[in-house]
């Protein structure tokens, strides 16, 4: 009987999207018990594909196929860990893919030439801590211990997180894995946008990950009475960042592949009869080139100084995080294509907006991403969705690539 992989994985996505939250969509946030029943789950899937899995200290699952001594090791992966009210695919799609790759692989007797390992990541959405992609940050040898002491919503410290799950954070800098026996690592993941299903394409190889920065502001002006402070005059600190807002929004506009975005915002008072005091907000800038995003982010500071002098504010901007575009390894990605359109696809190259593991991973070894085609591009919402067929598509590219490195 052959195995329908699409199917099957359709199948695991479903058992696995139950391990959330209660609430719409997929909330499955590192370290909780949602975490502990998806791995459960992985646990067992891993050994059926003849796979030795094992928690490392950072919450990463790793399914190993042992290869012959010295050949070195190729990675596969991605996140387990969602958004708040997330979907069913991204992050768990890349995991699942390549342990039923392996599967099938091992179905058809093949026997690979180094050793493989399937990861699947705690945390790469950064959303339970201000902080990600620590497994993978792990394994390359740039995990910060610092953002051991950082806090979630409730107060509980990163460290304490992983104690509690029964994972000594202390050991994480052991895990650092050698870069001589690290042959790749290859992430597979929806592609979150619309590219592959306008054009018809189930799988896209990517050409690059966008680089990241984020600028924390806080807008300060005076509150007063909203009936009796004449307009003429008033240092309304609202006013003043939905200026920033739409100057963020312009400046991505009027930029090719820049995306910018106001993601959150608080306002003092905020009550309804206040002149706005003070807004705390975010300003993230993305691009596939670093100079087009550092642009965008020195514009946007000059355009806060102009703003502040103008509506008598002050504009405290400041730059908090900055993460660098990240190129796939060209070679790796020539053999993806050329799996891809063996498999009947045109091998499309298309960057990705959204960050990945991959990024961390990339300071150890050559890495590559395998594209597949989302439903109207949804992601980051419950409605996420890919078909088994292409799900399927994905599984035998992945198996297909293995045999060809
Ligand atoms: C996470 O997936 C991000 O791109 O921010
Ligand atoms: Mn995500
Ligand atoms: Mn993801």
């Amino acid at each position: 009987m052959t195995t329908d992989w699409g199917a099957e994985a359709a199948r695991r996505l479903t058992r696995l999207a139950a391990c959330s939250e209660p609430g719409p969509g997929v909330t499955r946030l590192p370290f909780t018990p949602e975490h502990r029943a998806a791995l459960d789950l992985l646990t067992g899937w891993m050994q059926q594909a003849g796979l030795v899995p094992s928690l490392d200290d950072a919450g990463t699952l790793v399914g190993r196929l042992e290869g012959p001594e010295g050949a070195g090791t190729f990675y596969l992966g991605s996140h387990q860990d969602s958004v708040r009210e997330g979907g069913a695919y991204d992050g768990i799609m890349g995991v699942v893919l390549p342990i039923l790759a392996l599967e099938k692989l091992r179905q058809e007797g093949v026997t690979l030439p180094f050793a493989v390992e399937v990861l699947a990541f705690a945390d790469e959405e950064g959303v339970r801590f201000p902080t990600a992609l620590i497994g993978s940050r792990a394994l390359a040898g740039t995990f910060d211990p610092a953002v051991l002491d950082m806090t979630d919503a409730d107060g509980i410290p990163l460290r304490a997180a992983l104690t509690g799950f029964g994972l000594d954070p202390d050991r994480i800098p052991e895990l650092q894995r050698p870069r001589q026996a690290a042959l790749g690592y290859l992430e597979a993941h929806i592609e979150q946008g619309p590219v592959l299903e306008a054009e018809g394409e189930a799988l896209g190889a990517v050409t690059a990950i966008c680089g990241i920065e984020r600028h924390q502001i806080t807008v300060t002006g005076e509150t007063g009475h909203a009936g009796t402070l004449p307009m003429q005059g008033r240092r309304d600190a609202l006013v003043g960042a939905a200026a920033l807002v739409t100057e963020v929004n312009r400046l991505a506009r009027a930029t090719p592949e820049l995306r910018g975005t106001v993601g959150a915002l608080t306002v003092q008072p905020n009550v309804v009869n206040a002149v706005p005091r003070e807004v705390r907000m975010t300003a993230e800038f993305r691009a596939p080139q670093d100079a087009t995003r550092e642009a965008a982010g020195a514009a946007l500071h000059r355009f806060a100084a102009t703003l502040a002098e103008r509506h008598r504010l002050t504009i405290d901007i400041a730059r908090s995080y900055a993460q660098p575009a990240q190129p796939c390894d060209p070679a790796l990605s020539d053999s993806l294509r050329a799996a891809i359109r063996a498999g009947g696809g045109s091998g499309r190259a298309l960057p990705s907006g959204a960050t990945h593991d991959a990024s961390a991973m990339a300071d150890l070894c050559p890495i590559a991403m395998l594209f597949l085609r989302c439903r109207d591009g949804i992601s980051h919402n419950p409605r996420e969705y890919a078909a088994p067929a292409d799900l399927g598509r994905g599984v035998a590219v992945l198996a297909a690539l293995l045999t060809r490195l």
